[in-house]
């Protein structure tokens, strides 16, 4: 939900903006800005679309000798997504400038009052009032005019100003969006909404914290509360990520790059927590006691789109193997439903980015109720793993692609993981049972690596009868109907079909009614302890004419009289099943999506990182 970059130092201020906004521009890429300082004047520049037009607005400019500057990425709230209402947004003198993301809930009356003390408007947005009321508010104190102007502001930011009155100084600050600075050995000071923006300049980083601000200028950065405006220590904290990692090292596009990536993604979320001899699961993060878990009878898993399905899947595993009841909730459901929460329910968040503002809320409403909570979160010194109890870091490394793939895969392997603990610390199964479990888990890197060539080569030819439906239905039994419906998300979110996933043997309750030669079937069949109730469900589709494509075992010849469109699949331990079975759902929707030339990275509308309710 927008991105903001901020650079204050010697470098020449346009290339750096422009980089930080181009590893930045999964957070919102309807219009996107720039400004900086150059001979006491603010010069900015704005373009309606993707960051690519802005680049090539500002070549000339390239390399303008400006040292000081803030750029902005939009994904719209407040007002349509014109050059307009593109950020930087200025004052009524044009030598202040703000760049927000997150909504100004009372930005309405704030415009009004500002009106009436004779400011004018230009755009349609909600940050607009920031840059008038640090205007009214403005002495001889740059900090403290922004500071005093937030203490009038309801709902959530995070903040660049600058002033060219105060030439070289950014004035950054946070209130439920994130924003972290950069720092680096040659006296620069960077800002940005998260972490792969600072990659190529620097790995060490400054979180700032909810109602804290940050001076920065050449050489020099200095946090304070927002509240007192007391100074306040920080710890400077190094990221293990490099630039690199955020590079789409020739693939085509950065999901492609990011699903060949899961086996190494599983492996480095496995790798030193299961001990193979003794069938031990390690997670020190967690951060909780023996007597904590033995306080526990219920687990609530929180999450948002494709990380609610891996809580989905969880919710088998944890049932089966660790014996406790598990509920999974919508994250912007659970927040407002009436929560039957008290200290015997352990809470745990699911989020690759750790900053969705629903799952954050809700892990605040659980933990006020008396929770306590874990996250299980891809991106470190996140706001969730800020705040939770324990954390279990799944190491994805950083994603890009809008569509999340190896978060996903990562979070399936933690979600396994963190099962096989809970059943060593309730002793719900025994060491060696354990130890079996986590070497299938292990070795799904493995079985994965070596199926993704054939997998991708066969979804190219067999897409050629289906890149062109309108809509598709996945279905799927068991602990494989949350593949089914992150299936159908994946193929929405990025080619524009209408997909839906259903429990298969819900279909005949109401979704059998549409099936026709037009409604293509994906159906999930390994040979599990359901695997007779799944074909019975796939035979119900073929009495009806429906096109089916099956996923299923090695082996297995019966689909064969079912259908000619089969994808299989190594036989694993039927748990592993989902890691597996999710690999040929995702890479069906990226050729489909590519084929159709669809913008697989950056779909329309949507944001990577959704930290607006
Ligand atoms: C957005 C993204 C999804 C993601 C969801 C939750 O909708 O486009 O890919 O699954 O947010 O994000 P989180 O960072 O909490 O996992």
């Amino acid at each position: 939900m927008c991105g903001i970059v901020g650079y204050a130092g010697k470098r020449r201020v346009v290339p750096v903006l422009l980089e930080g906004l181009k590893k930045l521009e999964y957070r919102g890429y309807d219009s996107a800005g720039i400004v900086y300082l150059k001979d006491d004047e603010l010069v900015t520049h704005r373009c309606e679309g993707k960051l690519s037009r802005l680049e090539a607005s500002v070549e000339e400019v390239f390399g303008v000798q400006a040292h000081c500057g803030l750029g902005h990425t939009r994904w719209a709230t407040h007002g349509a997504p014109t050059e307009q209402n593109a950020h930087p947004h200025t004052d009524c003198s044009g030598r202040l400038v703000v760049v927000h993301n997150g909504i100004i809930e009372n930005y309405h009356s704030l415009r009004e009052e500002l009106k009436e003390l004779g400011h004018t408007f230009t755009s349609e947005t909600d940050t607009e009032v920031l840059a008038h009321l640090i205007e009214e508010n403005l002495d001889t104190d740059l900090a403290q005019a922004v500071r005093r102007s937030l203490q009038r502001v309801e709902g959530s930011y995070a903040l660049g100003v600058m002033s060219a009155d105060f030439p070289g100084t950014l004035i950054a600050a946070r209130s439920h969006s994130p924003l972290v600075m950069g720092i680096d050995d040659q006296g620069s000071s960077y800002l940005a909404s998260d972490i792969p923006a600072l990659l190529p300049y620097t790995n060490k980083v400054v979180f700032l914290e909810d109602e804290e601000m940050a001076i920065l200028s050449d050489g020099a950065w200095q946090v304070c509360s927002l509240t007192t405006g007391d100074s306040l220590e920080k710890e400077i904290s190094i990221i293990d990520w490099n630039a690199a990692m955020a590079e789409k090292a020739g693939y085509k596009h950065f999901m492609l790059k990011e699903i060949f990536e899961q086996p190494q993604a599983i492996t480095n979320t496995v790798s030193g927590r299961i001990n193979l001899e003794t069938g031990e699961i390690v997670l020190p993060e967690i951060n909780l006691t023996i007597k904590d878990f033995a306080a526990i009878d219920r687990i609530f898993l929180v999450a948002c789109g494709t990380s609610w399905h891996a809580a989905l899947v969880a919710k088998y595993w944890l049932e089966k193997y660790a014996k406790i009841p598990v509920e999974v909730d919508i994250a912007s459901e659970f927040r407002y439903r009436n929560l039957l929460i008290d200290e015997k329910v352990l809470t745990i968040s699911i989020s690759q980015s750790g900053e969705t503002a629903d799952t954050l809320a809700g892990i605040r409403r659980a933990a006020q109720l008396g929770s306590k909570v874990i996250t299980i979160c891809n991106v470190v010194g996140s706001t969730m793993t800020r705040e939770a109890d324990g954390t279990l870091y799944t190491h994805a490394g950083p994603e890009i692609g809008v569509a999340s793939t190896k978060a996903f895969i990562s979070q399936l392997a933690a979600l396994f993981l963190f099962t096989l603990y809970l059943s060593q610390v309730r002793k719900s199964i025994d060491a060696e049972q354990r130890r079996e479990l986590g070497q299938h888990l292990i070795e799904s890197a493995q079985t994965i690596e070596q199926i993704l060539p054939r997998i991708q080569a066969e979804i190219r030819v067999l897409i050629d009868s289906f890149y062109d439906c309108r809509d598709f239905l996945f279905i799927g039994r068991g602990v494989n109907f949350p593949i089914a419906l992150e299936g159908a998300l994946k193929l929405k979110e990025i080619s524009y079909i209408h997909a839906e996933g259903y429990a298969a043997g819900e279909l005949k309750h109401g979704p059998i009614a549409l099936i026709d030669k037009d409604m293509p079937v994906l159906a999930i069949t390994p040979q599990d302890s359901v695997y007779q109730k799944s074909i019975s469900n796939v035979e119900e589709i073929k009495a009806r004419q429906g096109r089916i494509i099956l996923l299923g075992s090695e082996g297995d010849e019966h689909l064969k009289s079912i259908t000619d469109h089969i994808i299989y699949l190594p036989l694993v331990h039927e748990d592993i099943n989902p890691i597996i079975y999710t690999i040929p759902a995702q890479l069906l929707s990226y050729e489909i999506a590519a084929r159709r030339g669809c913008d697989v990275d950056q779909p329309r509308n949507l944001a990577k990182s959704v930290t607006v309710e």
